[in-house]
């Protein structure tokens, strides 16, 4: 009987095949396609990665060449999207404005066979470029800012920087914003991707996969992770503060977050070059109060839980949102800047699934009633 075979979050369980990503939890090692998360934080662009998340391989120089410019001409919105990301209501969070934003740039987009697995989209690119420039325009109009058009002799992450804050970022804040895409780009079947290969088995649009990827990805469980560590950081205000935080945390049985991953049972590889970047911009800013509350955070909460025999290590939301707080961006801003990574992602695993494709449709443990006499309308209590 196959109800036997329920784990409750699909914990442990196969839900498909996949060649795009793999997560080593015991070794501490991520690969996209093959390739190590490090070496290509070392060596790769965002877009240099998308291709490979894409195509299931690295580009030449001239295909590499082709897929940017392609990319980067995909970044301008029309006006009638800018338009409606004016009209939105200002206290929304980012990721409604972000999730409906998908749905209406659907509408000017050609997906040749409506509802058909032979779209587009590796082509125009669209879900990938534009998510950064809708999150920048939204949040430069509520803060009552005018729209900063694309450039495309930036980078993705670059790019990103410049539309946000209209100021052209330096070489460092460049690349390091790049190199945080990269590190998000993809991770597997998390909720978010299997929200998008769920709805692309149903052979809809890119589009009502990767908002509905969005939708997902917006909970607190999944990407708010780095927005709270910022949070704690705050509240902690200072290093010497941060043992004693760490003690009340752990003894009111609260989670200490950005410490600890379901898959990761060693160290997370992202986590560790996210540090890098976080100690590269503290020196530069002069600025390392973050970096040394966040150091004293994981010294005591890694010495408590190894008393317990937990080895638990940081995972990537440890340091990112203190990256990004460096890189000027907004604490609002960090689950966003999540999707604009992982849409590379979201579109490997939804092409991945068309390519041999099977719907999903799980059983579920039927745990009610049955046969129950039918109580005529009147007589019912
Ligand atoms: N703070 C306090 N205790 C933690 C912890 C944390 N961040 N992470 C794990 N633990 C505890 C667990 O509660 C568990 O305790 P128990 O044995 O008394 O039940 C033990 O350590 C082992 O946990 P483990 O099995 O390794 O983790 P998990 O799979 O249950 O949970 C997370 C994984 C990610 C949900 C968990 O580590 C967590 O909530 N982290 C903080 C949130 C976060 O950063 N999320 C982003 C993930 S990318």
């Amino acid at each position: 009987m196959s109800d036997t075979k329920y784990a409750k979050g699909l914990e442990g369980v196969i839900a498909g095949e996949s060649r795009i990503c793999k997560v080593d939890g015991e070794q501490g090692r991520l690969y996209y396609f093959g390739y190590r998360i490090k070496d290509l934080a070392a060596n790769a662009t965002f877009e240099e990665v998308t291709y490979l998340l894409l195509y299931g391989e690295l580009p030449t120089v001239s295909e590499l060449k082709d897929f940017s410019i392609r990319m980067r001409k995909s970044r301008e919105l029309k006006e009638p999207i800018l338009q409606m990301i004016k009209s939105f209501p200002r206290d929304s969070h980012p990721m409604e404005l972000l999730q409906s934003t998908i749905n209406f740039l659907s509408g000017y987009i050609d997906h040749k066979i409506e509802h058909s697995p032979t779209c587009n989209c590796r082509q125009t690119l669209h879900q990938i470029a534009q998510i950064p420039p809708v999150v920048a325009a939204f949040h430069r109009f509520r803060n009552g800012l005018d729209y900063v058009p694309p450039r495309d002799d930036l980078s993705h992450g670059a790019n990103f920087l410049w539309q946000l804050k209209g100021v052209e970022p330096d070489k460092d804040d460049a690349e390091i914003m790049d190199k945080c895409l990269i590190l998000h780009a993809e991770h597997s079947f998390n909720a978010s991707t299997f929200t998008a290969r769920v709805v692309a088995s149903t052979l809809s649009t890119c589009y009502c996969s990767i908002s509905a990827a969005i939708g997902s990805l917006f909970g607190s469980l999944h990407g708010g992770a780095n927005e709270k560590v910022m949070a704690m950081v705050n509240d902690i205000g200072d290093e010497d503060n941060a043992g004693p935080w760490v003690e009340k945390a752990l003894a009111e049985k609260r989670k200490v977050m950005g410490m600890g991953h379901r898959v990761y049972k060693a160290e997370d590889p992202r986590a560790v070059i996210m540090e890098g970047f976080l100690g590269r911009l503290s020196e530069k800013s002069g600025e390392s109060s973050d970096l040394k509350v966040l150091k004293e955070v994981e010294k005591v909460f890694r010495e408590k839980m190894e008393k317990k025999g937990k080895p638990i290590y940081p995972n990537v939301d440890f340091f990112s949102g203190a990256v990004y707080s460096q890189l000027g961006i907004p604490s609002n801003l960090f689950t966003p800047i999540f999707a604009v990574a992982r849409a590379s992602g979201w579109l490997a695993h939804i092409l991945e699934q068309r390519s041999d494709n099977r719907i999903f449709r799980p059983k579920a443990l039927y745990t009610g009633d049955v046969e129950l006499p039918w109580p005529v309308l009147e007589e019912r209590k």
